[in-house]
């Protein structure tokens, strides 16, 4: 039985990825999830695994080295999936240290972790011992021209606090690949919606703030354009890459969707007061004079669009859910978890919201 320590597995795409592997592989694999729970970390997202005798929850912090070094060292871990990671720009423009801690310090202990347990005394690894890094398309920066796409060639040219931390651990990833051999991928994704996301990101934010009758707030003049992939794609591409990909290369994956903001929050308009039952209140109150514009983001990259060909051609992944069907799905997956949004907009969330979007 092979054993996969994920990390940051309560978060919105990690709980995905546990959901999506244990539906693929069933009792031929057993998961251990490292997480801290931040406010974007929920043990609710794992409800329905919880009680799996090959599912394990641990609760730590990627940077405590202890911690993580204990697990290799109890446990043969043959694959890591490295998720853990502050991953809010907004977040990460008003309080950028947090990003560099988790983001960059927590992936070298990953890394030394991992290394220190797989390495043999010739300095070659354990044969079929394997990391994957999450990582994402914005570290590229953003595209100026039509017709442009980001390959796994473009130079990194990262703008927020957040991308730069991000870029920062994929350089420490390929430093260990290209000085020890360590056996590593990374991935490098678009923008991911679905099931499970913290309403700070722009699909669920609106669909709550419709739902309650909110102002929807798009910034700058909501032209800004991102590649949208539905989360449980980008989970099968992450596990085809660590199985069929070629050990220390990258793979962009993306959704070959490319939307405006503004057209985004249209179609979540349309669809939630479709979606509404009749005699609803809130069904006549869903249209477009919700929407606000209201001050861009600072250094907001205008637009990011993956062109996946390489994970098409080397392992034969591409984008399956058409965006028509996948946002569908996930407005109605909010309808049917308002208790889930619930939980998890009270408390600090509501602190937050009141803070970002004061002006
Ligand atoms: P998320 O914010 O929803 O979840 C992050 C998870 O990491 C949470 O469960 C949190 O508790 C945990 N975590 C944070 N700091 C930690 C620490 N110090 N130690 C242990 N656990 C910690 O993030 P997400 O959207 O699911 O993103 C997951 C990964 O995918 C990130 O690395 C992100 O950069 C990358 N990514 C995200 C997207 C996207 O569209 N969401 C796209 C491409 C890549
Ligand atoms: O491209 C991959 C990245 O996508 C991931 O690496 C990040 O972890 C993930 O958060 C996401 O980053 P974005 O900044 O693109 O996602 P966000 O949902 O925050 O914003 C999407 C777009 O919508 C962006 O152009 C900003 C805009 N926006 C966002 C919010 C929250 C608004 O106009 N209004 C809002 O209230």
């Amino acid at each position: 039985m092979r054993t996969y320590l994920v990390t940051g597995g309560a978060g919105f795409i990690g709980s995905n990825y546990i959901h999506y592997m244990f539906k693929k592989y069933g009792e031929e694999i057993r998961i251990i999830n490292l997480d801290k729970l931040t406010y974007a970390g929920n043990l609710e997202n794992l409800k329905d695994v919880e009680n799996l005798p090959n599912y394990t929850f641990v609760k730590a912090d990627v940077c405590d080295s202890e911690a993580v070094n204990r697990i290799f060292e109890e446990n043969d871990i043959q694959r890591v999936v490295h998720f853990a990671a502050e991953s809010h720009v907004d977040r990460s423009i008003r309080n950028p240290d947090v990003f560099v801690k988790t983001n960059v310090l927590g992936t070298l202990t990953m890394l030394n972790a991992a290394k220190a347990a797989w390495e043999l005394p010739d300095g070659s690894f354990r044969p079929d011992h394997k990391f994957l890094h999450v990582s994402t398309d914005e570290v590229y920066g953003s595209l100026e021209k039509e017709g442009e796409y980001f390959y796994e060639t473009t130079p990194y040219d990262p703008h927020s606090p957040y991308s730069a931390s991000k870029a920062s651990s994929d350089f420490m990833v390929k430093a260990y690949i290209d000085t020890y051999g360590f056996p590593a991928n990374i991935t490098n994704c678009s923008n991911n919606y679905g099931p499970y996301q913290f309403p700070e990101k722009l699909i669920p934010l609106m669909i709550n703030n419709a739902l309650h009758g909110k102002s929807l707030p798009v910034y700058g003049d909501g032209k800004n354009v991102r590649d949208w992939l539905y989360v449980e794609d980008h989970c099968k591409g992450i596990d085809m890459v660590q199985e069929k990909g070629r050990l220390g290369q990258t793979y962009n994956i993306g959704g070959h969707n490319e939307k405006q903001n503004i057209e985004i929050v249209k179609l979540i308009i349309e669809i939630v007061a479709e979606k509404l039952p009749e005699g609803d209140p809130r069904k006549a109150a869903v249209n477009e004079s919700l929407i606000t514009y209201v001050t861009d983001r600072k250094g907001h990259d205008r637009r990011y669009a993956i062109a996946p060909d390489k994970i098409k051609a080397e392992v034969g992944w591409y984008p399956e859910t058409m965006f028509a069907e996948g946002i569908r799905k996930t407005i109605e997956w909010y309808l049917d978890h308002a208790e889930w949004m619930k939980n998890v907009t009270s408390g600090d969330y509501q602190k937050y919201y009141e803070e970002m979007y004061k002006a």
